[in-house]
C-alpha cells in the first residue's frame, strides 16, 4: 500500500496554493508515488484565510497557530508558506519536533538564521527542502544536462535577470514585502534569489560579489490586508503612505569559484517585464539560452557545428527531456508553474521516503543567504565582497 505522509501547512496566502494543488498532482504524473500527501491542517494567523483555506484547498482541519502543527505527533511535514521572518521560528521549531521541512523561499532574513536552521537539520536528521522552483523548469534541466556533459565547455561568463513590473507603479499597495522587519530585504530575497539559485546550480559556487541598489519608489499606501496583493489592487493615491525599507533595485557582479564571471539584475519595477527570468550562459564550446516567459524552449548554441549553419538552435521540451516522461506525451503543450512545483514535491517526498537528497535544501538555501549578506554588504562599501562558504 502507498505510504501516506500528512502535512502541515503554515500560510493560507498565494504560495498556499502552489503547494496544495502540487500536492494533489504529484501522485499522478510520479505514478506510482513515493507517498501519498493527506493534507491534515492549514494554519493563517487571520482567521477568515485559515477558515477559507481549509476549504478551498481542501484540508482537514483548520487552526490560527502554527505551534498547534509543529507539535502535532500526527504531522511528518511541515510546510512553511508565511512571510520571510517567520520562516526561522517556525522552522526551528518543526525540526526540533523531527518534522521534516518545505520552506519557502528566502530560507531566511539573515545569514545568522539561516546558518542556525541549517545546523539544527544535520543535528535532528531531517530532509529539507527549500523552495526555489524555477530549476525545476524541465528547461533549466536541460540546461544543466548540457553544461553537465561538457557540451558548452568551460564555463567562462554568464548574465541572468529577474524582472518584474507588479510593483512599478506608486500606488501599489505597501504590503508585508516592503517592509524590512518582515521580509529582510526587497527585490533581492524576493526574486533575485531564484536567479542566484539557478546561476549557482548551473554555473558554481559564488566566490565574490560586487552590488548596486537602489529604493526608487520611498513609500506606498498602506495595505490592511495580510496576505501580499502584489499590486492587483492600485491604491487610491489619498489613502496614507508609509516608508518603503526595501531595495526595488539590485545589480551585482559576481565571481565564481571556478573563475566564471557574470551579472545579475533584479526589480520588480520593470514595465512591461512579467516574470522574465533569463540567463545565458557561454562556454569556451558553445552559449545556452533561457527566458521563463517562452519556458518550453531553451536556445542552444555549438561552436563545433560547421560555421555555415552555426548559430542558436531552438529545442522545445517535451517527454525526451527531464521529468517529460513524467508530464505530458507531447512537447510544447505548455509547461507551467505548476509542473515546477510538482517535480519539486516529487523531488522532496521521494527524498524522505527512499532517503535521497533533496535539493535544493538547507545547505543551498543557507549558502544563498550567505550570498545575500554579501551583495548587502558590498551595496554599502561599493567594493567586492568575499561570500562565506559553508562546509557540508
Ligand atoms: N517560490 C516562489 O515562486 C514564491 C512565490 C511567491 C512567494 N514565495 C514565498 O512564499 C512565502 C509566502 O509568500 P506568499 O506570496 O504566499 O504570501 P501571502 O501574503 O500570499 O500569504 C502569506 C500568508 O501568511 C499568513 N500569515 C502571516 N503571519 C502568520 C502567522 N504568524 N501564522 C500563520 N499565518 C501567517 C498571512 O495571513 C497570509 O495569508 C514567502 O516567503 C515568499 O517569499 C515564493
Amino acid at each position: 500500500m502507498t505510504k501516506q505522509l500528512n502535512v502541515g501547512m503554515i500560510g493560507a496566502g498565494f504560495m498556499a496554493k502552489a503547494h496544495s494543488v502540487a500536492y494533489v498532482s504529484m501522485p499522478m504524473f510520479f505514478y506510482p508515488a513515493p507517498a501519498k500527501i493527506n493534507k491534515k491542517i492549514i494554519v493563517d494567523s487571520n482567521e477568515l484565510l485559515a477558515k477559507e483555506g481549509k476549504e478551498k484547498f481542501d484540508f482537514e482541519l483548520w487552526s490560527t497557530d502554527w505551534r498547534d502543527v509543529v507539535n502535532d505527533s500526527d504531522i511528518d511535514i511541515v510546510d512553511i508558506c508565511v512571510p520571510n521572518n517567520l520562516h526561522y521560528e517556525i522552522a526551528m521549531e518543526a525540526i526540533k519536533a523531527k518534522k521534516h521541512v518545505f520552506c519557502e523561499k528566502p530560507m531566511a532574513i539573515s545569514s545568522a538564521e539561516a546558518i542556525e536552521m541549517y545546523e539544527a537539520t544535520k543535528q535532528y536528521n531531517v530532509k529539507t527542502m527549500v523552495a526555489y522552483n524555477y530549476r525545476k523548469t524541465p528547461a533549466v534541466l536541460l540546461a544543466k544536462k548540457f553544461i553537465e556533459a561538457g557540451d558548452i565547455g568551460e564555463i567562462l561568463d554568464f548574465r541572468g535577470t529577474y524582472l518584474q513590473d507588479w510593483s512599478a507603479d506608486p500606488n501599489a499597495p505597501l504590503s508585508w514585502r516592503f517592509d524590512k522587519k518582515i521580509s529582510g530585504t526587497g527585490v533581492l530575497g524576493d526574486i533575485g534569489t531564484h536567479v542566484v539559485d539557478i546561476i549557482r546550480y548551473l554555473v558554481g559556487e559564488f566566490d565574490e560579489v560586487n552590488a548596486h541598489m537602489e529604493t526608487y519608489i520611498k513609500e506606498r499606501p498602506i495595505q490592511e490586508f495580510s496576505a501580499d496583493k502584489l499590486g492587483m489592487h492600485i491604491m487610491d493615491s489619498s489613502v496614507e503612505k508609509r516608508p518603503v525599507t526595501v531595495d526595488d533595485y539590485c545589480n551585482f557582479s559576481i565571481k565564481c569559484k571556478n573563475g566564471a564571471f557574470g551579472t545579475i539584475e533584479a526589480t520588480r519595477n520593470a514595465w512591461g517585464r512579467k516574470n522574465y527570468i533569463t540567463f545565458e550562459i557561454h562556454g569556451t564550446k558553445g552559449s545556452i539560452y533561457f527566458d521563463y516567459e517562452n519556458r518550453d524552449k531553451i536556445q542552444v548554441c555549438f561552436a563545433n557545428d560547421p560555421a555555415d549553419r552555426r548559430g542558436f538552435r531552438t529545442i522545445i521540451t517535451g517527454p525526451d527531456h527531464p521529468y517529460g516522461s513524467n508530464l505530458w506525451p507531447i512537447p510544447a503543450l505548455g509547461i507551467g508553474y505548476t509542473e515546477t512545483k510538482i517535480i519539486e514535491c516529487y523531488e522532496f517526498i521521494n527524498g524522505i521516503v527512499n532517503d535521497k537528497p533533496t535539493s535544493p535544501n538547507f545547505f543551498d538555501g543557507c549558502q544563498i543567504e550567505l550570498i545575500c549578506e554579501a551583495i548587502i554588504k558590498s551595496s554599502q562599501t561599493s567594493q567586492w565582497e568575499k561570500v562565506q562558504v559553508l562546509s557540508q
